[in-house]
């Protein structure tokens, strides 16, 4: 890759590039190390066992019987978590009961797996996947896979290039004869609700600014603090701001969140300045660490804690 390469570069090491690989390639999944548990339901014990040409199964057991699955996807960078998909002997997707969180580096009940019914062995190798799930699962986790086929190509797993900005080819062509600049989709140049939606397109479609059944919704269920999108527009800095914010105003999309505290303060201090003041944040309680008070992380999902984006004066009760 001749052009962007910088950018090339550091995009294949995010996780947006990394959220998909087959599962018997990520160490975590195939080494199975204990992933011993007990479903408290069925009492069925499962365990993820490999066997010598490198397969990777969920199996599950109780007495004499047992069930076992084939897993081979897996879902998520290990940021958070891993989650295996596999195939029952029917063909039917499923996917597994037991995932791999990165707060404990070991596995334990995937988030949902308790909601529905786990009678059998084979109901505890977990959820069955209708077509169309599994589909919204590659759907979010590939790039340019096409689901009148089964599975995605290697070159297809995880969120690159262009399923951002669009197919590349007509941009190269252009680029060759000098005139590339219009012929690519560029996410920079939409209007915040816009951008903001693009991005909720995997991450939380957000609500309309006149539906005010769904944004009652947002803001009173904290599971959607999951879903950045969703919350980022209940946000006053979001609504009454001139410049107007986006999700590019805080993120670099071509690289994971960033970690050190003073990357994660400047957009904020980029409005939020004393007045009058030379410099120092307009906040009457602190100087730094903005988010830690103002999107403080929350935990909405099994060993996983999430970053709430509705920017506020946190009161005591609330969501
Ligand atoms: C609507 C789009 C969408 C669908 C459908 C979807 N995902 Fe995701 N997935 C995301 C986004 C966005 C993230 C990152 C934010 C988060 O964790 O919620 C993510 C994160 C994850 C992670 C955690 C990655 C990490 O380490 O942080 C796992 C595991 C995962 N998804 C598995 C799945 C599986 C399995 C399915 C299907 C049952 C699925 N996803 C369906 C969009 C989607
Ligand atoms: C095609 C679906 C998709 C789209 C579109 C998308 N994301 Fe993501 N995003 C994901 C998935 C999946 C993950 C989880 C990656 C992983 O496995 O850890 C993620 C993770 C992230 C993360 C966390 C990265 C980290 O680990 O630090 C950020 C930040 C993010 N996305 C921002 C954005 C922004 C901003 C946009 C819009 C410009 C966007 N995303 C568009 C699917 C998407
Ligand atoms: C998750 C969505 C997403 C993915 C994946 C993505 N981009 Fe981008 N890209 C954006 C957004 C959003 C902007 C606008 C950034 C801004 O305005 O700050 C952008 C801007 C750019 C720009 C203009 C940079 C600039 O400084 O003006 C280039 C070039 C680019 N992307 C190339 C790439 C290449 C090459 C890849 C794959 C290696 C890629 N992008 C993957 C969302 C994405
Ligand atoms: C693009 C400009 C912009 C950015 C960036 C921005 N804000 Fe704001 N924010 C505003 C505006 C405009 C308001 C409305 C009230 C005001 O002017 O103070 C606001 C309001 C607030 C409020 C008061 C909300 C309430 O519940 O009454 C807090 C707290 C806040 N912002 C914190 C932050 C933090 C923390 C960050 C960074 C994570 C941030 N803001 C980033 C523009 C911005
Ligand atoms: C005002 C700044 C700001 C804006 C705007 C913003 N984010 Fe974030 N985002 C953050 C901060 C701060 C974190 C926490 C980073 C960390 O802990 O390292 C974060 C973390 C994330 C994560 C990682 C998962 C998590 O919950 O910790 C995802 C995914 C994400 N943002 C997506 C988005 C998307 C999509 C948008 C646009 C809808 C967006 N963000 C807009 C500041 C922002
Ligand atoms: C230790 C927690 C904490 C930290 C850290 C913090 N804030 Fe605040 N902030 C608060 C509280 C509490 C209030 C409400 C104060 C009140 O109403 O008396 C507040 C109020 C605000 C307001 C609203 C002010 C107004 O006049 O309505 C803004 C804007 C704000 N903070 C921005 C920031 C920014 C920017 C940073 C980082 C430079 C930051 N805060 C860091 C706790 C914090």
């Amino acid at each position: 890759m001749a052009c962007h390469a910088d950018i090339y570069r550091e995009q294949e090491q995010s996780n947006h590039a990394r959220s998909l690989h087959p599962a018997r390639e990520m160490p975590q999944i195939s080494a199975g190390t204990q992933s011993e548990k007990v479903d408290p339901v069925s009492q069925a014990r499962l365990t993820i066992e490999r066997n010598g040409e490198g397969r990777v199964y969920l199996r599950s057991r109780r007495g004499e019987e047992s069930a076992s699955i084939t897993l081979d996807w897996a879902f998520g960078s290990g940021l958070k978590g891993i989650t295996a998909v596999g195939r029952n002997d029917a063909g039917t997707f499923i996917e597994s009961s037991l995932t791999w969180y990165a707060s404990v580096a070991s596995f334990d009940l995937t988030t949902g797996a308790t909601q529905y019914e786990r009678r059998t062995v084979e109901d505890s190798l977990g959820r069955r996947l209708s077509e169309r799930e599994v589909g919204e699962c590659f759907g979010c986790h590939t790039t340019g896979y096409d689901k009148q086929r089964e599975t995605p190509a290697r070159k297809e797993m995880g969120v690159r290039c262009e399923r951002c900005h669009g197919p590349g080819a007509e941009h190269i062509s252009a680029a060759a004869s000098g005139s590339a600049s219009d012929s690519i989709f560029h996410p920079g140049k939409l209007e915040p609700f816009a951008q903001v939606q693009m991005c909720g397109a995997c991450h939380g479609p957000p609500p309309q600014d006149n539906d005010f059944d769904a944004i009652r919704y947002v803001e009173t269920t904290l599971k959607t603090v999951r879903f950045p999108s969703q919350r980022l527009v209940l946000s006053r800095c979001f609504n009454e701001s001139m410049a107007g914010l986006k999700c590019t105003t805080c993120h670099d999309p071509h690289t994971n969140a960033a970690a050190e505290r003073e990357t994660r303060d400047r957009p904020c201090l980029s409005c939020h300045v004393r007045e009058g003041a030379n410099e120092g944040s307009s906040c009457p309680v602190a100087a730094d660490d903005c988010a830690s008070c103002h999107m403080p992380r929350e935990r909405v999902m099994s060993h996983s804690l999430f970053t709430d984006h509705w920017i506020r004066v946190m009161r005591s009760g609330q969501n």
